[in-house]
């Protein structure tokens, strides 16, 4: 990738961000075709078959974030999204950790985890023994299922057993839970834990004397996880009137408050998934299944907390760091059939699996990083008000350059609504019909 021809990409006409890409070498010919000619269009006959009851497209903005350099490389990242501030403020906190050398990632091994829930179990104990003896067994019943993945490197690997007791009841210990972990490889692999889960059950209730009630992976993804790092010298986050001590005390602190309080780590973390959900739906993946997975990974100490840590180190940098179980997958589900997957996986230079966590972590990250430095500096609402204007000049009708014209009158003017969008919109077309 030749960043050079990047520079500045925000500014430049559509047209000219296509070609950009394309002599930055992020795009091919063929794909750089499509997007002039407006035709990443998903078509209706595969559409047909990937739903029930299907009677349209519903369409989203794809965009690019710029300047990510993860673990020393360069990235374009592409972002699926109808938030408008979302891009510019991943590309700005991109750019500032840039700065400073990036993001650091690691990745856990990659394992899903099937689960197979039995009730009506006689004696819990005596059964959780026997599972535990019979673990080999287990495995390659499940193994059995399904070849494909074993041939591929994967397959069940490990087992874990555990009394759920229902602490809605006197805590009474009432159903047996089997796990299965299982590399599902480059899949998110819903579908072989699923069938490998169906596939032992009978076997379990053999072993248990139970009854299987549940037999399907679960998405809270625990041996799946993925962690972003990154330094910022304090020099760096000066702006406005504040020092970068102050804004990196302050970042420090409004983490802190979304570690203790559930209402604000709602919301941090909400501006986490920004960037996370952009990417995740962009590279074709279940977006419902990390969001799942995600939010019950910040309520495992029994809080719901802020998904990230930003602390100072002996040299007084920021540091942040943002652990999340990211499930996601390079091949199957849509991830080869819709035409916006394939152009973003090639936009991200056909990452691997563990390369797609990573660089979705670290796009959590940054978001995470302009959210909160704004909020503790200026304040959201100037960044935010800046773009939303012109999604109110679509709003209010208008069209073309006078989108960008009516935006920008918008952004100075004291009430930033849609009727006043819609006056600054006759304005200027009673001025262009003189
Ligand atoms: C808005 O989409 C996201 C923020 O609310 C996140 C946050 O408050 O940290 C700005």
């Amino acid at each position: 990738m030749d960043t050079t021809y990047l520079k500045k990409f925000y500014k430049k006409k559509h047209d000219d961000k296509i070609n950009a890409l394309f002599l930055a070498d992020v795009i091919s010919k063929q794909e750089k075709d499509v997007l002039l000619n407006r035709t990443l269009e998903l078509d209706s006959d595969t559409a047909n078959h990937m739903i029930e009851n299907y009677i349209g497209n519903y369409s989203m903005p794809l965009g690019v974030a710029m300047n990510y350099i993860i673990d020393q490389e360069e990235l374009v990242v592409p972002m699926a999204i109808e938030e408008p501030s979302v891009i510019a403020a991943s590309s700005f906190a991109a750019k500032i950790i840039g700065s400073a050398g990036g993001f650091k990632t690691t990745v856990t091994r990659r394992m899903m985890i099937g689960q197979v829930t039995l009730k009506a179990v006689p004696n819990l104990e005596v059964a959780e023994q026997k599972i535990k003896e019979a673990k080999k067994d287990i495995l390659s019943r499940a193994n059995e299922a399904h070849p494909s993945i074993v041939k591929r490197g994967g397959g069940a690997k490990n087992l874990e057993v555990r009394i759920l007791t229902d602490d809605t009841n006197n805590n009474i210990p009432t159903y047996l839970s089997v796990h299965v972990h299982i590399s599902t490889q480059e899949a998110m692999g819903a579908n072989i834990v699923n069938t490998m889960m169906e596939s032992i059950a009978p076997y379990l209730e053999e072993l248990t004397q139970g009854k299987a009630l549940l037999r399907i992976l679960t998405n809270y993804a625990t041996e799946c996880l993925a962690t972003s790092t990154c330094v910022i010298p304090a020099h760096k986050l000066k702006t406005g009137e504040f020092s970068g001590e102050e804004v990196r005390d302050r970042i420090i602190e409004a983490n802190q408050i979304a570690t203790i309080d559930p209402y604000r780590a709602v919301t941090h973390n909400k501006g986490i998934m920004n960037g996370v959900d952009a990417v995740v739906l962009a590279s074709g993946n279940d977006w419902r299944a990390i969001e799942a997975g995600v939010h019950a990974y910040a309520s495992r100490s029994g809080q719901y907390r802020s998904l990230t840590s930003w602390t100072k180190n002996d040299a007084g940098d920021l540091v942040g760091e943002l652990t999340l179980p990211l499930p996601v997958g390079t091949v199957g589900g849509s991830i080869s059939i819709h035409p916006g997957a394939k152009l973003a996986h090639s936009i991200m230079g056909h990452p691997n699996a563990p390369k797609l966590e990573r660089i979705i972590v670290s796009v959590g990250l940054a978001q995470n990083f302009a959210a909160v430095r704004a909020l503790v500096t200026e304040g959201i609402q100037k960044g935010h008000m800046g773009l939303h204007a012109r999604s109110l000049a679509i709003s209010a009708g208008a069209k073309g350059d006078h989108i960008q014209q009516v935006a920008d009158i918008l952004k100075h003017s004291k009430h930033k609504n849609l009727q006043r969008a819609k006056n600054i919109l006759l304005n200027i077309l009673e001025e262009f019909e003189k």
